[in-house]
């Protein structure tokens, strides 16, 4: 605002001075008048002093210029010169006629042109001119003729030499001349033609001898034609002969008579200086007479030294106001260049005094916006203080809630434990009555979402704090993504939703953290099959893409709008329609993981259209590097069903609940080994102790050391400890075990429900055979503890050729037979890649459904899978053995190529040959 106004003002500042300056050399431009002077020669004294006249008068009219011009005595030169002066855009014009009869027309034209015309010395033959200045020459002669007549006394004889005829003064100063000579009958003229020049004499008088020596007397029309003659007739032998010559001048005329040469000579004056006033008076306008004529006088011995003498002076006057004015000129130069300087000064002067003004308004506006702003931003300043502090309080406030909740959570995890278990036990038990199943099964149903909340905000949590990392490993999606599809089989089957994985790969190596992308997925298909309506399709396709995996999942639900597309991955977003019976975590905490692997996850939808959730995650182990991920030990994943997906599936069934029968197992069993149960609370203890009597024998600790304790007096076959404990801890237990020879070999399985990954991972590197975390299913449980009895008892039977214990039924000695021949021919046939079910069904004799019936309570598993078991287990044990590389150890055992030995190696033990190779003797 204040700037564009400085400027003008600035601007208009400069313009003010410079009109000024301007204005100044405005003044010193006034145009000139000019006069054009048209002299008919100046070779000779009389028009040289004219000029000089003419220029000293000009001193003293600086505003008159003159162009000047002389004709060099032609009549034809000085009229073309005349023509010229005129279109020059003279303003007057001054001319000496050197003949008036060629120079009256040109003459006539300018005055009748309006330009005026003043003649000197010589006039034309017409009145067309201004004014005229000069000596009257009829009185020039008449002065000149009274004096000779007076000298001669009145009687003798002279010679007269004219001027040149047709010039006016010729003509005057005979007449003047012949006038005075009327009076004096008995003085004798004779007259000789001249033309004003020497030569004009020089030609004529030698020739009249005879007649000079009667004369007395010359008068020569000028003093150059007087001294010619006086010259002529010494050399003649004359000298006694007096001449008398016009004009008079200082140098010439005046030195003649001066030294006696001449007789005497009639002063005529130029006229020179009386042109120029009179040619001023005219410019400004003034009048003037038509005919000025200039006074004369006879110059003799007698007043020659004293008119010498006054035209000296004058002479020396004149000089001194030529010197002076060239000094006056010169000073008025300075003068001007000082008041230019002094002009610019002043105007420079003006202009800094301006701008400090200017500077001083501007610095005094400066200020007060500086104080003013000085102000705001205290002002600013102290808000912003009070909103960090706030900002920080309200941190504090949060942090304390998020921490009071966390904590809470955590609190919540034990007691839902012991909600769910009695829970699912009640619902598995056939006893128990019909109208409290619906009850059990909706404790169940809200514990487990209770308790899938809890955990994904947990999940949160663990990421705001930047506490969760990834334990990844090299997982082939194929079988993951499946695996877990597979979850939601009989939830599809049930609503009849066409739920398939479409793929082209038969393996995708890619790293992941398992648990991690399980809640991704679940979350996800979970999403999908909420708003697929019944008879709709849910389908997976799994395909590589450059440097990422892609995993899509592509509903026939309601679709959604941009809105929810945008918001769909925020916390709490509850959308119009797809979540609003959700909490608005779940998709927000699958970004969250997604991204953790450097993936993506995004929707692509249109309302009405159903939608596709695409996952992009990088492949090769590139993304490792990043911090928070950590390589995980492939033998700590223990592969289950995520306790959500049951809830979920109870929740989202079109069908009403209805629970399988569940027999049972602990009652037709026996007890198959003895269990160390470590536990400091007491409810759980007992519970879990009851949840496995029936299977197990119990053994029960209080706390970490009864648990070491206990463990050496009873050799349990596995240990199944709490890890927060007061005392020793779960952790130092496991330790202590392992470390031990006794009691090395003996599986122990972590129980927390510390979830932190830290935790898990301290967990594992103790070497704990597995961890899980509170709330857990029972049956989750029951399965692990198998599972893990079974792997050792798989070991101890290949490496003693032993029938494994549980394979064994309770029956007769005919059953354990069979069993036997069974085992028999499938170890016969391990090394037969081409050994089927049917061949053998052949060999026991036995058909297919016979043979699955006779088998299927012993075994727990499919034919195929106990034989692909039994090829694994064989080759551990070769493995173990050593000396054989992993292809013939693929072949031995009945394997069609190596790398599917390899794959299905890992897919049973969960590791690779070689990892196995590498780790078996830390295990055993
Ligand atoms: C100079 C002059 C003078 C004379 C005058 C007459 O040129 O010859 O000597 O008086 O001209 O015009």
């Amino acid at each position: 605002m204040i700037l564009p106004k400085t400027i003008a003002m600035g601007r208009n500042l400069v313009i003010f001075l410079i009109l000024l300056l301007f204005a100044g050399c405005m003044r010193q431009q006034q145009r000139q008048l000019v006069i054009g002077i048209s002299q008919l020669g100046d070779a000779d004294a009389w028009r040289k002093e004219m000029k000089a006249e003419m220029d000293r008068e000009l001193v003293f009219n600086p505003d008159l210029r003159i162009i000047y011009r002389q004709a060099g005595y032609n009549s034809q030169t000085q009229v073309q010169q005349i023509r010229e002066l005129v279109k020059k855009k003279i303003d007057l014009l001054i001319v000496s006629p050197n003949e008036a009869s060629p120079l009256t027309p040109i003459i006539d034209s300018v005055y009748k042109s309006g330009i005026p015309v003043i003649t000197v010395d010589r006039n034309i033959n017409s009145g067309s001119y201004t004014s005229f200045i000069g000596a009257d020459n009829i009185e020039v002669g008449r002065l000149a003729g009274t004096y000779a007549a007076d000298f001669l006394g009145q009687k003798g004889s002279i010679i007269e030499i004219t001027g040149l005829q047709s010039s006016t003064p010729a003509r005057q100063r005979e007449k003047g001349f012949a006038d005075a000579m009327a009076a004096f009958p008995q003085i004798n003229v004779q007259v000789i033609r001249g033309d004003w020049l020497e030569g004009s004499v020089q030609q004529q008088l030698p020739a009249l001898t005879d007649q000079l020596r009667n004369t007395q007397l010359i008068f020569a029309h000028n003093d150059v034609m007087a001294n010619t003659a006086a010259t002529i007739c010494r050399q003649l032998g004359f000298p006694g002969i007096r001449i008398i010559g016009v004009d008079a001048q200082p140098g010439t005329g005046l030195t003649f008579v001066e030294h006696k040469t001449l007789l005497a000579s009639v002063l005529y004056p130029t006229g020179g200086g009386e042109a120029i006033r009179a040619a001023a008076r005219i410019l400004h306008k003034q009048e003037v007479p038509k005919r000025d004529f200039l006074r004369t006088i006879i110059v003799d011995s007698t007043n020659v030294v004293m008119l010498q003498q006054q035209f000296n002076k004058v002479i020396a006057q004149q000089k001194d106001i030529v010197r002076q004015d060239l000094l006056l000129k010169s000073q008025a130069k300075t003068f001007r260049t000082q008041k230019n300087l002094i002009g610019v000064l002043l105007g420079t002067l003006i202009l800094l005094l301006m701008l400090a003004c200017l500077l001083i308004y501007l610095r005094r506006k400066n200020i007060r916006a500086y104080k003013l702003l000085r102000t705001q931003n205290n002002e600013i300043r102290s808000q912003s203080e009070q909103l960090n502090e706030m900002a920080q309080q309200i941190q504090e406030a949060t942090e304390q809630k998020l921490n009071f909740f966390t904590n809470v959570s955590h609190e919540l995890k034990t007691p839902l434990t012991l909600i769910l278990a009695p829970a699912e036990e009640a619902l598995r038990n056939t006893r128990t009555p019909a109208y409290l199943r619906e009850s059990f099964s909706l404790i169940r149903k809200n514990a487990s979402r209770l308790l899938l909340l809890v955990n994904q905000l947990m999940d949160f949590r663990k990421l705001e704090l930047n506490k969760m990392t990834l334990r990844v490993q090299e997982t082939d999606l194929v079988l993951f993504v499946n695996e877990l599809l597979q979850s939601f089989e009989g939830l599809a089957r049930q609503r009849n939703i066409d739920c398939r994985l479409l793929t082209r790969e038969t393996r995708l190596m890619c790293w992941i953290d398992f648990e991690k992308m399980e809640k991704v997925l679940f979350n996800v298909f979970s999403n999908a099959f909420k708003f697929t309506p019944d008879g709709g399709h849910v389908h997976v396709t799994l395909e590589p893409d450059g440097q990422t995996a892609l995993i899509k999942v592509a509903d026939s639900g309601t679709g959604l709008s941009n809105e929810e597309k945008e918001r769909l991955f925020e916390l709490f977003y509850q959308g119009n329609v797809r979540n609003q019976n959700g909490s608005g975590v779940g998709l927000a905490l699958s970004k969250e993981l997604v991204e953790l692997h450097k993936g993506t996850i995004h929707v692509e939808s249109e309302k009405h259209r159903g939608a596709v959730f695409v996952i992009a995650l990088p492949l090769g182990d590139a993304w490792l590097q990043a911090p928070g991920v950590l390589k995980a030990d492939p033998s700590g994943y223990q592969p289950h069903m995520p306790a959500w997906v049951e809830s979920f599936q109870m929740e989202h069934s079109a069908a009403p609940v209805t629970l399988q029968e569940v027999p049972d197992t602990a009652a037709q069993q026996d007890r198959t080994g003895s269990i160390l149960v470590v536990e400091d609370n007491d409810d759980l203890r007992r519970f879990l102790t009851e949840q496995l009597q029936g299977t197990y024998h119990i053994i029960t600790a209080k706390n970490g050391s009864e648990g070491i304790r206990k463990a050496f007096e009873e050799f349990p076959d596995l240990v199944l400890s709490d890890i927060m404990m007061p005392d020793t801890d779960g952790l130092q237990l496991t330790n202590v075990l392992k470390a031990d020879i006794r009691t090395a070999h003996i599986p122990i399985v972590l129980l927390t429900a510390k979830t932190t990954d830290d935790n898990r991972l301290e967990g594992l590197r103790t070497n704990a055979d597995a961890y899980l975390v509170k709330p857990f299913r029972i049956d989750v449980l029951e399965q692990t503890i198998r599972g893990l009895l079974q792997n050792r008892q798989h070991l101890k039977t290949h490496l003693t050729t032993a029938i494994p214990k549980e394979v064994q039924p309770a029956g007769g000695k005919s059953e354990k037979r069979f069993l036997a021949d069974f085992n028999a021919v499938i170890e016969k046939n391990l090394a037969n890649e081409h050994f089927s079910v049917q061949d053998l069904c052949r060999e026991l004799g036995l058909s297919k459904i016979q043979l699955y019936r006779k088998v299927k309570p012993s075994l727990q598993m499919g034919v195929n899978e106990y034989i692909l078991n039994q090829r694994i287990q064989k080759a551990r044990y070769l493995i173990r053995q050593g000396g054989l590389s992993f292809a013939e150890i693929a072949y031995q055992t009945g394997f069609s190529s190596p790398s599917y030995f390899s794959t299905s190696f890992k897919k049973i033990t969960g590791e690779t040959p070689k990892a196995y190779k590498d780790q078996f003797g830390s295990i055993w």
